[in-house]
């Protein structure tokens, strides 16, 4: 399979607007009620112990997003999967699209598939790197 992107739900679409910065919007609001971000709730403990996706959802050379949990999952190099979160560390908008690497379209933030780190735009943080693990063709968020 080459390099794109396709959604865990089904969906073959390279890009998640609307709702998604909507939602992300509402994350950056909720940061100034004085609780500490490492307290908070994160989108992904929902799915936690839970299959949420499969391998052959993560394309070799790019990757997908799960919307529900807000989950970016790759694959750098063949049989190597990664997941971290959707969540720009930036602003807090979701991230939109996985293509060679993963965009954040709110303001153009690039962030690498094998590290998550930082290639480009206002974001200075890497994306925080989730633990999955890979029984057959189900990846599990620990
Ligand atoms: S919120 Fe992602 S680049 Fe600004």
């Amino acid at each position: 399979m080459g390099a794109g992107s396709t959604c865990a739900c089904g969906m073959s679409r390279r890009r998640l607007l609307g709702a998604a910065g909507i939602a992300g919007a509402a994350v950056v609001g909720a940061s100034a009620c004085g609780t500490r971000d490492e307290d908070r709730p994160k989108p992904q403990d929902v799915l936690r112990g839970t299959v949420v996706a499969q391998t052959t959802d993560v394309p070799e050379g790019g990757g997908t997003i799960v919307v529900e949990g807000k989950i970016v999952l790759t694959q750098p190099e063949p049989g190597d999967y990664r997941a971290y979160s959707a969540v720009c560390p930036h602003a807090g908008c979701t991230i939109q699209e996985v293509e060679v690497n993963i965009h954040c379209l709110c303001h153009g933030s690039e962030f690498d598939i094998a590290t998550g780190q930082p290639l480009a735009g206002p974001a200075t943080s890497p994306l925080e790197e989730l633990a999955i693990s890979v029984s057959g063709t189900d990846i599990t968020l620990e």
